[in-house]
């Protein structure tokens, strides 16, 4: 257990040099603990992804330590300013419109067009997103499909060494994952219930929360929760070479394509390259086809992105 990490000013400034530089650092929050990574480094993103074994690329949270930072990040309106002065630091999480559009945070928003983001309620969090100087963007340190850690030793068990550094925090205080809503309509959309209550909220907004029907956490079928960024012209997987004039993403070995997510095959490298090509793909206007993937490691997660992107065409 080498890699985790009491806490100190030290060992903080040691931990955001790691996301600095890509790696991955798990640190405590009020919630649960958080694996971290730099939400501009589509790697280290991708890392994320490849070491909780996540089979498709949900949207994470990005956590912020200050509210001014959000103009840049999201469409803020009074209700948005309002909720975070009110809730923030604290377990209430915002899936808010996306202003952003450097196309390296394509991959911690899989695709979408709206940024979730949380000020989380830890002096620890809130340091070291500081001292890293960028938003650091965490789904819970744990490996998929299993229960979110509490405590260093947790995400020790689940993870191991897939971490470069576990911030050892201690017992997080809240235990349960933060309050999820979404504010990119005129309705306030609860997505997941969490740290916060929903009658807190309410009461704070004086109205009624719509209650989403699923948890984003287990959808009932794939695509349902998330509504996708699909590719506006006619996109065809597993496509050995071109037709016509397609545009043709490939996949290591491949001549004669238009751009390749890996040359050299790397699964990490392809998903950090994956949205940013399908959107450099769409923007070009001729139709689009990719290469097949392997059906391994971070291939499920692109494999499972990039056929509801292919499936949208067919209904
Ligand atoms: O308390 C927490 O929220 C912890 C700490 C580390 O901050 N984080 C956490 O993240 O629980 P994660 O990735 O384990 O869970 C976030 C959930 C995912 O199931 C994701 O699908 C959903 O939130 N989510 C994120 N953005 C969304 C969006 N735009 N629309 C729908 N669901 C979204
Ligand atoms: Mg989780």
């Amino acid at each position: 257990m080498n890699n985790i990490f009491e806490i100190n000013d030290e060992n903080i400034s040691k931990a955001a040099d790691v996301i600095k530089n890509g790696g991955l650092v798990a640190f405590p929050t009020e919630t649960v603990y958080g694996l971290g990574a730099n939400v501009y480094d589509p790697k280290a993103v991708a890392n994320i992804y490849a070491a909780k074994g996540r089979p498709s690329f949900n949207p994470l949270i990005s956590h912020i330590a200050e509210i001014d930072f959000l103009k840049t990040y999201a469409v803020v309106d009074e209700r948005v300013l309002a909720l975070a002065k009110r809730f923030w630091p604290g377990p209430l999480t915002f899936v808010l419109k996306r202003i952003d559009e450097n196309p390296a945070l394509d991959l911690a928003c899989a695709g979408l067009r709206t940024v979730t983001v949380r000020m989380p309620n830890h002096q620890v969090a809130l340091e070291l997103i500081k001292k890293s100087g960028v938003p650091i963007v965490a789904p819970s340190a744990n490996k998929s499909q299993t229960i979110s850690p509490t405590t260093a030793r947790h995400v020790y068990e689940s993870l191991g060494e897939k971490v470069d550094m576990i911030l050892d925090g201690g017992q997080c205080k809240v235990g349960v994952e933060s309050t999820i809503i979404d504010l990119t309509g005129k309705d306030v959309v609860l997505l997941r219930a969490g740290g916060i209550a929903l009658e807190d909220l309410e009461a704070f907004l004086g109205q009624k929360i719509l209650i989403s029907h699923g948890n984003p956490d287990l959808p009932s079928s794939p695509g349902q929760l998330l509504k996708h960024y699909a590719p506006a012209h006619d996109f065809r997987i597993n496509a050995v070479s071109r037709e016509g004039d397609e545009f043709f993403i490939g996949f290591g070995d491949v001549k004669d394509c238009d751009l390749n997510l890996s040359v050299s095959g790397d699964l990490c490298e392809a998903a950090s390259n994956l949205f940013a090509f399908m959107r450099i793909a769409d923007e070009d206007g001729r139709k689009i086809a990719m290469s097949p993937i392997p059906n391994e490691g971070l291939g499920l997660a692109i494999n499972d992105r990039i056929r509801r992107a292919a499936y949208k065409k067919l209904v």
